[in-house]
């Protein structure tokens, strides 16, 4: 049993992609790329060797306060229940949820109200 846990694990291990082979989404390709045609990973995780969730300052740092994000996905004072709320100020939460808990950089992003809700925003990047 032990000899094939060791074994599963050691699979996994090995499908790790190599640190800069990490892929990262279109929209960030341009501005995340160095001159030497590589992504630069510290333009999200700094300088710290092991790498880990940004923190919301980070993107913030970019794409201004969450008021300012919150801003950008507002809806019509007027919006109906057939208007999906904003995702970026909400009743639960209002602007406090960090960004990656719906933007993942290196997999498929969600939509953290759907482990309870049904939203669709199919304008959001995923
Ligand atoms: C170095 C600056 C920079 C940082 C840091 C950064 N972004 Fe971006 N991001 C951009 C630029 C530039 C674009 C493309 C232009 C645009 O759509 O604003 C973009 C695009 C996006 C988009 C797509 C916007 C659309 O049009 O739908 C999302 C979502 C996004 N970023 C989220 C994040 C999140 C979450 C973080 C933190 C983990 C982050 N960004 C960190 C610069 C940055
Ligand atoms: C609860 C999930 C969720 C969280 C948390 C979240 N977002 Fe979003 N974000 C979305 C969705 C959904 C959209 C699509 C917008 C729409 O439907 O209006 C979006 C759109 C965006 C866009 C594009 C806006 C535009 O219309 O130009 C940017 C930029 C963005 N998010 C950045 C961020 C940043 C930065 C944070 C953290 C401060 C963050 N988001 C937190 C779900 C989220
Ligand atoms: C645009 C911002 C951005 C860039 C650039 C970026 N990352 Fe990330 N990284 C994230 C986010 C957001 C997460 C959280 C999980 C996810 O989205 O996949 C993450 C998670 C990770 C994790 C897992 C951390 C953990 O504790 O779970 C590793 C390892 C990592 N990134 C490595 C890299 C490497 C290597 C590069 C450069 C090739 C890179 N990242 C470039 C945003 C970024
Ligand atoms: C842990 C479960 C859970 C999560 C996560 C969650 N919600 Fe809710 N939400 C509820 C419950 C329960 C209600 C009250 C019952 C109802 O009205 O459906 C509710 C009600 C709402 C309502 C009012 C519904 C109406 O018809 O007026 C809105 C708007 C809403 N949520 C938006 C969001 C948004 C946006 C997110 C993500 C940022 C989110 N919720 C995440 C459980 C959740």
């Amino acid at each position: 049993m032990l000899r094939v846990l060791t074994a599963i694990c050691m699979v996994m291990l090995m499908s790790i992609p190599a640190a800069n082979a990490m892929k990262i989404k279109d929209h960030h390709q341009e501005i995340m790329t160095g001159d030497n045609g590589k992504v630069e990973c510290s333009a999200c995780h700094g300088d710290a060797k092991r790498k880990t969730i940004p923190d919301a300052s980070v993107c913030e740092s970019c794409h201004g306060s969450v008021e300012d994000i919150a801003e950008l996905t507002k809806r019509p004072a007027d919006a109906g229940h057939d208007v999906e709320p904003n995702p970026h100020d909400s009743l639960h939460y209002g602007t406090d949820l960090p960004c990656t808990y719906c933007h993942m950089e290196h997999k498929e992003s969600k939509v953290y109200c759907n482990q309870c809700h049904e939203f669709e925003y199919p304008d959001m990047k995923r």
